[in-house]
């Protein structure tokens, strides 16, 4: 009997050290098991994701290690055949459905099993079959299908069809690079409901390519052969402690969690100063992104891809057994998900966790005493990578000893290419080879962050570095730092200013440091941009989040994603426009940061046939939050260790 069934397997589950620690695989099991049994489902409903429904912060705060944790896990599903979508919560700890909902009118994210299902289908489709023989390409094996979500256009007959715009690459053969050959003027249109061609357009055609543009080691021929080895030796082990996603490194404190839509979570990043565990935040994560293209013709001007609310980039991580980038010793956790017929997935080493050298961490030199002190730098770093279709992103957080927290996006991978006529010139792009086009495009983050600085009330603050009135600057040499208090979410809608060394600071108002002033953390912007899309653009209006660098809500357990929690196909208007039409105060309360920041992606001739990484992201730094350096602890290195040239005190 059903219920049997779901309470045995709750006994299993129960064995969760923390509320926050992310669905075991027998948790996900049985949450699947628990819906299918009470909904009576039918073969054609998909799993989008099964993720942990975080508990309320409340539980959270008192919860004490051996508590009993009560699980419940949010599901969302799709059934193709009634095109219906469901959200549910299940409670694991009771074998029970708390609540299943009818959504209307919405497309959840396009599943990993989608992507798969839709190129067979395309590949299989004699419309299809006869538009690619036009171009010369008889094998349709080697055509590659890439299933772009197809945005919201106010296309009648497109409504509540869950759609793919699909955009295809041949290869030359099986391990070619096939992003070197576009099939340009191609779009097989496909209903991912019925997994079936709606339509093939095709707007003419762009001849191929004529060139490879390989990089894989069986193409590459002359590597070069000057580099020695370089070793990073950790004799002792690593300075970080794990206890299941519970990371401790010096006087941090961080836990780990990971989810299909926004891979890595971390909550309740704590540093211990003066044995006091004081909070900085309670949650973060990357909550959107969208990658706008800036090319009007038919294969691009659609192409506005939304990487976690689309597509799941947390579903998207690369198992870092297949290769990862950092050096030393390093500890992974595993990611645990499920495909779209509720089996469970695990991506092994998802997350990497490991210890860097950072160069100098400070310095000086008495020259009268010819005393030299300095430090060096060591950082945590935290990360994973994901693989959407063409494109790699790595997402790191880094921990300093100095208080300080960095996000940064490493940007690699493929461009999304397209195929232009012989000695055409483009506009929107850039020639990487004889005929063929690196588009231009944006890559547009935003990383939500639960703010608790020294606890849950706080304020933010703007602080621009302006010059002194002519009254009281005599010698026309005054300027300080002006602080502004943001005291709603509409005036909160803030953009960087970079000539006014513009930072915005996150303030306990109840909490003063030695000298008296309030404990903050200031949110320091990297490169930025805004988008550059017309206001009148359908990518803007259901994106509205990148219009502004910071927005600042009150917390809301319900407000997660700042373009809303299903913006596949979403007209817009959801998210963070919607609920800061309120205007609520976000004074000494419990705020919620958004902040956005944008990379334009102008093609070079260097970004194929793979791209070198490139950089974005943003700092947290401690604004008289300590009494001073918190960093003047930090030990000499040894002396000589290891190496012949080994420098410093
Ligand atoms: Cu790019």
């Amino acid at each position: 009997p059903p219920v049997t069934l779901a309470k045995e397997r709750t006994k299993l589950a129960l064995s969760v050290s923390h509320p926050l620690e992310p669905l075991t695989p027998e948790e996900i099991e049985t949450a699947v098991a628990i819906v299918r049994e009470n909904q009576s489902l039918a073969a054609s409903v998909r799993f989008n994701t099964v993720t942990l429904k975080e508990p309320p912060k409340q539980t959270v705060f008192d919860f004490n290690p051996g508590d009993p944790v009560s699980r419940e896990a949010f599901i969302i599903l799709l059934d193709n055949a009634t095109v219906k979508t469901y959200d549910a919560v299940v409670s694991i700890s009771e074998g029970m459905v708390k609540s299943w909902e009818h959504i209307p009118n919405v497309q959840p994210s396009i599943m990993l099993d989608e992507f798969v299902e839709c190129e067979a289908a395309v590949k299989a489709n004699p419309d299809f079959q006869a538009v690619i023989a036009k171009r010369g390409i008889t094998n349709p094996d080697l055509v590659m299908v890439d299933p772009w979500s197809a945005g919201n256009y106010g296309i009648a007959e497109e409504d509540g069809v869950r759609l793919s715009r699909a955009l295809c690459w041949v290869k030359a053969n099986p391990t070619d690079h096939g992003y070197a050959r576009p099939i340009e003027g191609v779009i097989p249109v496909v209903d991912l409901n019925k997994m079936e061609v709606i339509r093939v357009e095709d707007y003419g055609v762009v001849p191929l390519p004529p060139k490879d543009g390989n990089y894989t080691p069986e193409y590459v021929k002359d590597y070069r052969s000057d580099l020695k080895p370089l070793e990073i030796v950790q004799p002792e082990g690593p300075s970080f402690q794990v206890k299941d996603h519970e990371i401790r490194w010096q006087k941090w404190k961080v836990r780990v969690g990971f989810n299909p839509r926004e891979g890595l979570v971390l909550y309740d990043v704590t540093y211990t100063d003066a044995g006091e565990e004081r909070p900085i935040f309670y949650r973060a994560s990357l909550a959107e992104m969208t990658v706008p293209y800036g090319d009007p013709k038919p294969n691009h001007y659609r192409k506005n891809a939304f990487d976690v609310g689309e597509y799941g980039i947390g579903s998207l991580a690369n198992s870092l057994t297949l290769g990862c980038d950092c050096l030393g010793e390093i500890y992974y956790f595993d990611g645990y998900l499920t495909d779209s017929r509720g089996d469970v997935a695990k991506i092994e080493n998802a997350i990497c966790l490991h210890e860097e050298d950072f160069g100098i961490l400070w310095k000086h030199v008495d020259w009268r005493t010819e005393q030299t002190e300095v430090r060096r730098s060591r950082r945590l770093v935290i990360s994973f990578i994901a693989t959407v279709g063409n494109y790699e992103y790595g997402f790191y957080w880094y921990f300093y000893q100095d208080g300080t927290i960095q996000y940064e996006v490493k940007l690699t991978g493929v461009l999304s290419t397209a195929a232009v006529m012989p000695g055409e010139i483009p506009k929107y792009g850039t020639l990487l080879a004889p005929q063929l086009c690196g588009p231009i495009h944006q890559h547009i983050f935003n990383v939500r962050m639960d703010m608790n600085v020294d606890g849950s009330n706080n304020s933010v603050y703007e602080v621009d570095i302006v010059p002194e009135d002519d009254e009281g600057n005599p010698y026309g040499n005054a300027f300080y730092a002006q602080s502004t208090l943001l005291p709603t979410e509409k005036a909160a809608q803030r953009l960087i200013d970079p000539l006014k060394g513009r930072y915005w600071k996150i303030v306990n108002p109840s909490k003063t440091n030695a000298v008296g002033y309030p404990t903050a953390y200031k949110l320091m912007p990297g490169d930025n941009t805004l988008p550059l899309a017309k206001s009148s653009a359908s990518v803007i209006n259901r994106a509205k989040y990148m219009t502004q660098h910071l927005w600042v809500t009150p917390y809301s357990p319900d407000e997660n994603f700042p373009a809303g929690d299903y913006p596949n196909q979403n007209p817009g208007g959801e998210g963070l426009p919607q609920w800061t039409e309120a205007d609520r105060s976000i004074e000494n309360t419990d705020v919620v940061v958004w902040y956005t920041f944008a990379h334009s992606h102008s093609p070079r001739a260097e970004d194929w046939p793979v791209m070198p990484v490139a950089n974005i992201g943003f700092k947290l730094k401690p604004l008289n939050f300590f009494d001073e350096n918190p960093a003047n602890d930090v030990p000499p290195s040894p002396k000589n260790h290891g190496s012949k040239h080994a420098c410093c005190s």
